[in-house]
């Protein structure tokens, strides 16, 4: 066409679709000697600021990507040191040796017969992993054997544990979540725990999770003041005080659990 109107109706079309985003090729034949002036002049600078544009929205992509692997890495780091955290205190008592471990790996169980979700249910892990962080703020007497009774000294150490671990983990922004599990790891049923003396009804789910896979552990390994229980007892122990010092639902999912694993043994 003569006039270019055509090929000014193209351009105009072409650069809607410019700034809706949607690069492509159509503005290259505006830009051959056939187009008239000044449709080829515009369609030229149009063509080059694609180009530049597509250049740096490439090099943009590629500074996420960068950014979200740094970030998985400071994460995975951030793990690490918490785990080898745990581990140190692990080895300052060795009557707690593996508890750590333990305590996530049933809690992760719990969870997924509770029907939570994968990402939840690992959730739960890692604070089971992490709940008595805290107790590495604590001195080396909570770890000693103080006979039937603890001093007063010791009991208080021991139960600002939960405050001590929550605060421990919240400045790292993704384990903001377990702090609050953590925080909430004594509380009871009957409202009686620590340190909050929290009603049922307002200790996160994970954390009451948590009190029962801690409480089974505790019960069935060799302790300074208690030789390890038996599965059977233990189990006993947990339904006898379902509801007082356990949330009910949660020692229901357990002793399904136990069931079922005894179904299959
Ligand atoms: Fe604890």
């Amino acid at each position: 066409m003569q006039n270019g109107k055509e090929e000014l109706e193209q351009l105009l079309e072409i650069i809607g679709n410019i700034s809706m985003g949607n690069y492509s090729n159509d503005i290259m034949p505006l830009t051959t000697d056939r187009t008239p002036e000044p449709i080829k002049t515009v369609a030229e600078a149009m063509g080059m600021m694609m180009v530049k544009v597509e250049a740096r929205e490439y090099q943009l992509e590629l500074l996420i990507d960068e950014l979200r692997q740094l970030n998985e890495q400071i994460r995975s780091n951030a793990i690490q040191t918490i785990q080898a955290m745990a581990q140190a205190l692990e080895a300052r008592d060795t009557y707690t040796r593996g508890h750590a471990e333990r305590v996530g790996s049933i809690a992760a169980e719990i969870a997924a017969e509770m029907g939570f979700e994968e990402e939840r249910i690992e959730l739960v892990r890692t604070a089971g992993i992490l709940h008595d962080i805290g107790k590495i703020g604590c001195s080396d007497r909570i770890f000693q054997d103080h006979g039937a009774k603890n001093p007063p000294d010791v009991v208080k150490e021991i139960l600002s544990h939960p405050v001590v671990g929550a605060e421990i983990l919240k400045p790292l922004d993704f384990l903001d979540e377990v702090s609050s599990i953590i925080l909430c790891h004594h509380e009871r049923a009957d409202g009686k725990g620590y340190p909050n003396g929290l009603p049922l009804d307002r200790i996160p789910l994970e954390s009451r999770i948590i009190a029962v896979a801690d409480a089974y552990d505790a019960m069935t390994t060799d302790r300074p003041y208690q030789k390890a229980k038996t599965t059977e007892l233990a189990m006993e122990i947990l339904g006898k005080l379902s509801g007082v010092q356990w949330d009910p639902d949660c020692v229901a999912a357990f002793q399904r659990l136990n069931s079922k694993k005894s179904e299959q043994a």
